[in-house]
């Protein structure tokens, strides 16, 4: 969602700034613009769509002369995606320009007093009031102003402002939607991540709720709402530069895909140490686990089907009831979550508003938060009591991939974790399990080399305008995911189901060649599965089987992919590769715009 970037120093702005804004338009957007301070006076330049409208309209930035901006990428959610609407917004006099990313909730109470007050307003967009209320504030102290503007506003907020008084610094803010502070030689960033600036710096500064930086060329400081100076921590990034390009891929979904093997290897193998799994961030104690009520698993979209797996494999290990539920409604269910309950929270952004929000709403009834994140410092790590990372590296393609497959990969070392401490598997149990999710990495780079023949079935099937996937258990949790898949980035419309619940009402909608992709991986429940495969091959269902090495589905299957053989647990991280594949190559055979798939947003910061 909505992108910011901003930038201070003895460059020209604008190239830098949109430089930026293209290494954010993953996370998703509809318009884009720019201010600069040029001769004391905020230049803007802004454009409907695609950022190369921003490009062509400002010649890649050259026309636009000055060395302190702000930039924005925006996906529209009050007001529809139009020049007026696209961020920056200047107050009523021009002398306050605003990038906005979150929600501010009372803007429609806040438009009508500044209207009462003489302010016209040109946009539909909340962010505008903010403008205005900077104007309204503004004594010739522009902290003064923040600090008031901040104590109106309700809402979620990111913000970059820049005022030509002051044309040697920029000020910005951040509460419950994300911005960092980048910190080069003679030159300071702020953005919504460090894929925007990676580019010029690796050191950066995460910000609390309600800390206000000053950024100038030389110098970033940045203080709390009394004013008073916080000494904050510089934290490194370590992400290597070429993950956030494509380095020769179309796409970077298939980049992300062939990634799994690296990600996966980074994620595990730091945490097995002579034949234990080792959780140095994770502070529960036996005697913690041991006292675990029920787990909640609370995500959204692929990170919440993550939790689907993670229900079944921690329920079979460690025997704790466990209840996935989707962030969104966990927040406003009255959820029955006690003290001695553990609450995961899944994410690889960090900051998906509905899952931050439930986040808080378990925490304020005590309950204990483990986070499992790809983004270090951001809002859902920061306010977790053990936080798990996944070292996935920055992921691109809107339809994720690799977080989805290290976020599996924590599942289980945290399930085999708990069981070893519980004593709810054998010494012998643990030490077989340890081996197989070491060789995960290997058996999923052995998946991805049969992509050509998933290249072939996506060319049989992309014109298919309705595909189901069938599975139980843990085939029905990848199959979940699978479905998402193929839906976000190809367009066909594609269910999921419970393979034994199809014929409760979902199977009168197969006919006569309808592809059904049935998950019959699981070695206790093939038959069962096979069972629910004949009831549609017998109502004209063409069927996809998916299932092991060890098994044949010849008779069964029209097709079949076979998956390497380990333990049941594991197969999720195995089945997934041939459906992200299958979803990539539809997705490429009709043309989509596989990585910034139309209406979808990367992290999504609004509710
Ligand atoms: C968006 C993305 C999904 C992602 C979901 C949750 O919808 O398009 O790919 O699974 O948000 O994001 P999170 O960052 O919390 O994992």
């Amino acid at each position: 969602m909505c992108g910011i970037v901003g930038y201070i120093g003895s460059e020209q702005a604008a190239p830098i700034l949109l430089d930026g804004l293209e290494k954010l338009e993953y996370r998703g957007y509809d318009s884009s613009g720019i201010a600069v301070i040029n001769n004391d006076i905020i230049d803007v330049e802004k454009a409907k769509g695609r950022l190369q409208g921003l490009r062509e309209k400002t010649n890649n930035g050259a026309n636009v002369i000055g060395t302190i901006g702000i930039g924005h990428t925006r996906w529209a959610t009050h007001g529809e995606p139009s020049d007026v609407n696209a961020h920056p917004h200047l107050s009523q006099s021009g002398r306050f320009a605003v990038v906005h990313n979150g929600i501010i909730e009372n803007y429609i109470a806040l438009r009508e007093r500044l209207t009462k007050k003489g302010f016209e307003f040109i946009s539909e967009t909340d962010t505008e009031v903010i403008a205005h209320l900077f104007e309204y504030y503004y004594k010739g102290d522009i902290m003064d102003a923040m600090i008031k503007v901040i104590d109106r506003v309700e809402g979620s907020y990111a913000l970059g402002v820049l005022c030509s008084d002051y044309p040697d610094q920029f000020i910005a803010v951040r509460k419950a939607s994300p911005l960092i502070i980048g910190l080069g030689k003679g030159e300071n960033f702020i953005a919504s991540d460090v894929t925007a600036i990676l580019k010029y710096t690796r050191d950066v500064y995460y910000l609390e709720d309600n800390e206000i930086v000053v950024l100038k060329n030389d110098s970033v400081k940045v203080y709390n709402i009394d004013k008073e100076e916080v000494e904050k921590n510089v934290f490194t990034v370590d992400w290597d530069i070429s993950a956030a390009e494509k380095g020769g891929y179309e796409h970077f979904m298939i980049k992300e895909i062939e990634e799994q093997p690296k990600a996966l290897r980074a994620t595990i193998s730091p945490r097995i140490k002579d034949g234990k799994i080792v959780l140095d961030d994770v502070s529960l104690t036996r005697e913690d686990i041991k006292n675990i009520r029920k787990i909640f698993i609370v995500a959204c979209g692929s990170a919440y089907h993550v939790g689907v797996v993670a229900k079944y494999v921690i329920e079979r290990m460690c025997r704790i009831p466990v209840e996935a539920q989707i962030a969104s409604e966990f927040r406003y269910c009255d959820p029955i979550v006690m003290p001695n309950d553990l609450v995961i929270v899944i994410s690889q952004s960090g900051e998906t508003a509905d899952t931050l929000e439930a986040l808080k709403v378990a925490k304020s009834r005590g309950a204990r938060i483990l986070s499992i994140v790809n983004v270090v410092g951001s809002a859902i790590a920061n306010a977790s009591d053990d936080v798990i990372y996944t070292w996935a590296g920055p992921e691109i393609a809107v339809a994720t991939t690799k977080a989805y497959s290290t976020q599996l990969s924590v599942v289980y070392l945290l399930a085999l974790y708990m069981a070893e401490k519980l004593g709810t598997i054998t010494h012998g149990q643990y030490k077989k399990y340890l081996d197989e999710l070491q060789a995960l990495p290997d058996l999923v780079a052995e998946t991805i080399k049969h992509k050509e023949q998933i290249a072939y079935l996506a060319s049989k099937f992309y014109n298919c305008h309705s595909i189901f996937f069938i599975g139980r258990n843990l085939d029905y949790a990848v199959s979940l995911e699978g479905s998402l898949k193929l839906k976000e980035i190809s367009y066909i419309h594609s269910e999921a189901y419970a393979a034994g619940e199809l014929k409760h009402g979902t199977i009168s909608l197969i006919e006569d060649g309808t592809l059904v992709i049935a998950l019959a991986t699981g070695n206790d429940l093939f038959d069962k599965t096979v069972s629910n495969i004949k009831e549609v091959t017998s109502r004209g269902a063409v069927v996809m089987g998916l299932t092991t090495t060890e098994r044949s589905m010849n008779g069964i299957a029209d097709y079949t992919i076979q998956i390497p053989v380990t333990s049941d647990i594991f197969l999720p991280s195995l089945s997934v590769i041939p459906l992200q594949l299958f979803g990539y190559y539809v997705a490429a055979q009709k043309g989509c715009d596989i990585d910034k798939p139309r209406n979808l947003a990367k992290s999504v910061t609004v509710e």
